[in-house]
């Protein structure tokens, strides 16, 4: 294949627009009679709604109306009609559906007025009087209540244990274990959820519905047609007369892989006031969402004397809702990563008051591999080997949890070109052994100090003030592993005979670059300038695809491109050889190439046929192809496929008061081919930044006497700032995967955030000597 475009680093082709603001997001598309709703959020945790009072809001002037479980219209009955593509067993969130509160800040009413400020004052005029009950927010307190959910669909099932893991432990020569907490999190977006909601009510003769019409919904999803399938099923409307418009999202990291409820409330609102109608979150109002969840793992490591694992036990507890089991892939990893004969892994679900957990960048795998990778650096010191030769000497050949062979895995390349880029080598294995800086600044400031006050107290405070800077330097790293999927997608090309492309596919970019890797993927195969190739996304009417999440877009949508491209090619290729006297006559499709708008021979650039005279000679005006992709199972499912990551983290740790930074982190990627190393850095370079968060700073902190997250706002929720960002190394190691998709790419969402807080726990622990086992690392847990 020739690479006009396919690696280069090509910059977003919608940067532009973004950046001047042409883009537009859910809550920007103004239309005439836009009415504006503003959610009431429920002051308990747990109980029922006693009373609920919305006279003095509705007697404001320009109230249009304030929807409570009272008055909301009877919808669909089933749970059936309410779940989504990635819905996990149980019984979906019904907003305003009955009296009953089942989180904190649930929505008990939509208050609907003419201008967005008259609404959310209003809206602070409900009265609402609760009946009270005892809510349980606190994981450690409900563990014992654990059990063994019932599989979510989406996920692969638990590995079987193998061989036995608790005798070969408890006959190990080295043994560690360990707990590991990891708190509350909430993805925090950019963009706040919003719906605007537009209601034609032109009744037409085709309508199911006898008030029936169309309605037009502009929403933060990850998935267009996701959402299109539930607004037809909750309000029962004809899959003809909804649209999902969605082409921009301002982040979402798997917050927008499921309807939100101002989803459901704009529409619902639209649908009864037949006006269109805009619903937008607060920041604290972001805080009701799913999140990711609350996890408790004990890790137990067994090892022969020379390093070799011998048992390998992991198990997790997290949290859910009480109305679904969200389950996520925490301890699967542990199965596949290291060799190791013996090894069980358990996965349990309590339920708690809170909202269900959702999808957070690399769901389960930023937790497992946290633990885990904590787990194997405290078994390197336990044996008092060097914790990248404790990964080397247990390196997987192949996937014992499935017995397959690995579709490709140049992770031993990535340890070697991350330990060299970090330097790996100089590192001093004691904890607290490297340290710096104080001294010098010390000197300087005694000095200057010294001249003034006299040679005496000048020599004084200069160690005084060399101690207060001494930093501890600790090197840490860990091991990232993210699974390679493919689904089904479709996706249509339509080439017009002035040479441009146009391709759709109904997937999402959040940020991640689909526009611009699908725009080269089409560029590339029908060798047209990048320029003259669109790509739209977005919209629940463009061919069938999954929501984006779980990386899987690049090879999912990427295969649909590159095949509807395909399509396009070889009929391109037959009408240019019934070109008059046409030079390609007698070559074969693996005789050209498709470049600059031409298809000319391989061997001869000189003989070609225009895209345009093929077109125009034939009498075609346009070609238009449609496919469906599906990912080729049965070569697939005869390996294991994964893309993984050799993380490298330095810290210095202020030695009296315990301020961490992480100075520098060298991430070495093997992620199958790279489609684009600009957009593929970028992703990496977020996973790395968030992991930072993810390691120091992020928290959802509950209170538990009201089962509320008290730090629901930006000030209080923290998250790296680039004032927390230092050096961040990116590499790509080579890696030819021919199994996993036709384009070779594994996917690069979540991989670059996996291993990231495990690194810097154990650069903690290697500069302070300190093992901090729950997340965030905060200093005061270092004092
Ligand atoms: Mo992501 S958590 O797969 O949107």
């Amino acid at each position: 294949m020739t690479t006009n475009y396919i690696g280069r680093p090509i910059s977003r082709v919608d940067g532009r627009a973004k950046v001047t603001g042409a883009a537009k997001y859910a809550a920007e598309y103004n239309v005439p009679n836009l009415a504006y709703g503003c959610v009431v959020s429920s002051a308990i945790a747990k109980g029922r709604i006693k009373n609920i009072d919305a006279g003095d809001a509705l007697r404001l002037e320009g109230v249009l109306q304030v929807f409570t479980h009272e008055n909301s219209p009877r919808l669909a009955q089933s749970d059936q009609s309410y779940t989504d593509e990635l819905a996990p067993p149980g019984s979906p969130f019904r907003p305003l559906h009955d009296d009953s509160i089942k989180f904190n800040a649930q929505p008990v009413a939509l208050v609907v007025a003419e201008t967005f400020e008259l609404a959310r004052f209003a809206a602070s005029l409900v009265r609402v009087e609760y009946e009270i009950e005892e809510h349980a927010t606190d994981l450690k307190e409900k563990r014992q209540e654990a059990y063994i959910p019932k599989p979510r669909p989406v996920l692969p099932p638990l590995p079987e244990p193998r061989g036995d893991a608790e005798r070969a432990f408890a006959n190990s020569a080295t043994r560690i274990e360990a707990e590991y907490d990891s708190p509350f999190e909430h993805h925090n977006p950019m963009e706040p959820f919003a719906t605007t909601a537009v209601w034609e009510d032109a009744v037409r003769e085709d309508a199911v519905r006898k008030d029936g019409g169309k309605i037009t919904v502009y929403d933060k999803t990850q998935g267009a047609q996701n959402i299109h399938g539930y607004v037809c099923n909750v309000f029962g409307l004809s899959k003809d007369d909804v649209r999902v418009v969605s082409p921009f999202v301002g982040g979402a990291f798997g917050s927008g892989l499921r309807p939100q409820y101002q989803l459901f409330l704009a529409v619902l609102a639209a649908r009864e006031l037949k006006r269109p109608v805009r619903v937008s979150l607060t920041r604290q109002q972001m805080f009701s969402f799913g999140h990711r969840p609350h996890t408790l793992q004990r890790v137990s490591l067994g090892a022969a004397p020379d390093g070799a694992l011998e048992a390998l036990i992991h198990k997790a507890i997290a949290e859910t809702s009480r109305f679904e089991d969200y389950s996520e892939t925490v301890a699967h990893w542990s199965a596949m990563l290291y060799r190791c004969e013996n090894v069980r892994l358990e996965y349990k679900l309590a339920q708690l008051d809170v909202n269900t957990p959702i999808d957070m960048r690399a769901p389960g795998a930023t937790w497992g591999l946290y633990a885990l990778e904590s787990a194997m650096d405290e078994l390197a010191y336990e044996l008092g080997v060097d914790p990248l030769e404790l990964r080397l000497k247990n390196y997987a050949d192949e996937d014992q949890s499935k017995n397959k062979p690995f579709s490709s895995k140049e992770l031993r390349e990535c340890y070697r070109q991350g330990a060299e880029k970090f330097g790996w080598a100089r590192r001093n294995h004691e904890p607290r052994s490297m340290k710096e800086v104080g001294k010098e600044v010390g000197k300087e400031v005694g000095k200057e100090v010294g001249k003034e006050v006299g040679k005496e107290v000048g020599k004084e405070v200069g160690k005084e003030v060399g101690r207060d800077g001494d930093q501890l330097i600790g090197w840490g790293m860990a091991t990232g592993v993210w699974e390679a999927m493919q689904m089904t997608a479709a996706a249509k090309a339509v080439l017009t005979a002035d040479g441009k492309l146009k391709v759709g596919s109904a997937t999402a970019d959040i940020g991640t670059g689909t526009y611009t890797i699908m725009t080269q993927i089409a560029a590339e195969t029908l060798g047209l300038p990048i320029e003259k190739v669109t790509f739209e996304l977005g919209d629940s009417s463009l061919p069938q695809a999954p929501a984006e999440g779980g990386s899987l877009t690049a090879a999912t949508v990427g295969t649909a491109v590159k095949a509807v491209c395909d399509k396009v090619r070889e009929k391109l290729f037959k009408l240019a050889q019934k070109v008059e006297k046409s030079p390609l006559a007698g070559a074969k499709l693996e005789d050209v190439v498709f470049s600059d708008g031409r298809i000319a021979l391989s061997s001869d650039f000189s003989k070609f046929v225009s895209v345009a005279d093929a077109m125009r000679r034939a009498g075609i005006s346009s070609i238009e192809e449609e496919i469906v992709a599906s990912p080729d199972e049965k070569m697939r499912s005869q390996y294991s496929r994964y893309a993984h990551s050799a993380v490298f983290a330095e810290v210095k740790v202020d030695q009296d008061l315990g301020v961490i930074r992480v100075t520098r982190v060298v991430s070495a990627v093997a992620g199958g081919r790279i489609l684009n190393p600009k957009t593929a850095r970028s992703q990496v370079m977020g996973g790395i930044v968030w992991g930072i968060g993810v390691a120091l700073e992020e928290e959802s902190v509950m209170d538990q006497n009201f089962g509320r997250f008290m730090n629901h706002n930006l000030a209080e929720y923290h998250v790296p700032v680039n004032a927390d960002i230092r050096e961040i190394d990116v590499i790509f190691v080579e890696e030819n995967d021919s199994i996993v998709n036709p384009l070779g790419a594994k996917g690069l969402g979540e991989i670059g955030i996996v291993g990231v807080a495990a690194a810097i726990a154990n650069a903690v622990f290697h500069a302070t000597g300190k093992r901090v086992r729950d997340l965030p690392i905060t200093l005061d847990k270092l004092l």
